[in-house]
């Protein structure tokens, strides 16, 4: 496995071969990155990942510095899940002037729920898989894969519109959430939770799944018995000493509430949920 840090170093290592398969990451890396890059193995003859920890998708007040940055036992990892190339640009690489454009989502998809808790990530993850986009699949000559993870539903969901929109000849995949024995969603964020918080966080993951069996079991009285479930689950969480920003049921489609003209079945629903518990951001889904 090849570790570069340029875009020039990039091209040049990525030359004599045509089908990249591509999974970004922030670094950090758990099981649910890995397996994306074991999913990328068969797609194309070369897997490139990416390890940047973006600074336009984190507001002022988030945690962009103390961000972990493991850039060692991450290629270790890359390297047994059977990646070949790590790109790992400095800031001054992907952003060597100020990024004064930038990929604006349209607000249906981009300003709700996670974009509307945290206003201008969209505008940070999109611009800079954009610019990703472009180090990685500029010179590639077959078909182009990129892997992204289900438990960021809104991100994998904004970016295959991106794709579609801008005509990108890239194939967004997205990879199914990788979980603890306990239920826990991967994330790299996980190991910012105490003792306490860790065995406490799993009631997310719980709560999203009652309320899936809940908003199946209503599906005929769908959506005005919903608002009903949606506040009692954030309210069990919140007795809980959670903090949550929203729990809730959308259609799978287009991330909006159903509506009562919709043919509601569970295929057509995920549940998903985003809550603080004492410093730490979680976020989790479920397909219905
Ligand atoms: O999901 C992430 O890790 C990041 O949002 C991404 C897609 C790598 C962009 O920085």
């Amino acid at each position: 496995m090849k570790l570069v840090h340029t875009t020039e170093e990039l091209r040049a290592a990525m030359r004599p071969y045509n089908s990249p398969a591509f999974v970004p990451t922030m670094g950090n890396l758990h099981d649910g990155h890995l397996n994306l890059v074991r999913s990328a193995k068969p797609l194309g003859d070369l897997v490139v990942s990416s390890i940047f920890v973006n600074r336009l998708q984190f507001a002022p007040h988030e945690d962009f510095d103390s961000y972990p940055r493991t850039l060692k036992a991450d290629c270790d990892r890359l390297e047994q899940a059977g990646c070949d190339i790590v790109f790992a640009p400095l800031e001054k690489e992907l952003y060597p002037v100020p990024q004064l454009f930038k990929v604006h989502p349209p607000g249906e998809i981009g300003d709700i729920l996670e974009g509307h808790f945290r206003p201008g990530f969209f505008i940070g993850v999109c611009t800079v898989v954009m610019k990703l986009f472009q180090c990685v699949f500029s010179e590639a000559k077959g078909p182009r894969y990129a892997l992204f993870g289900k438990k960021d539903y809104q991100q994998q969901m904004v970016i295959k519109r991106m794709v579609q929109q801008y005509a990108m000849p890239i194939t967004v995949i997205a990879g199914e959430t990788q979980r603890a024995a306990d239920g826990l969603a991967l994330s790299s964020r996980n190991g910012y939770l105490s003792e306490p918080e860790r065995a406490e966080a799993v009631q997310l993951s719980l709560t999203l799944r009652t309320l899936a069996r809940e908003a199946l079991a209503t599906a005929e009285a769908m959506p005005q018995q919903l608002n009903a479930l949606e506040s009692r689950a954030m309210h069990a969480l919140a007795t809980r000493g959670w903090q949550p920003d929203y729990i809730t049921v959308r259609r799978r489609a287009d991330l909006l509430a159903p509506q009562a003209a919709d043919a509601v079945t569970p295929e057509s629903l995920v549940v998903l949920g985003a809550a603080r518990l004492g410093n730490t951001r979680l976020i989790d889904n479920f397909e219905v």
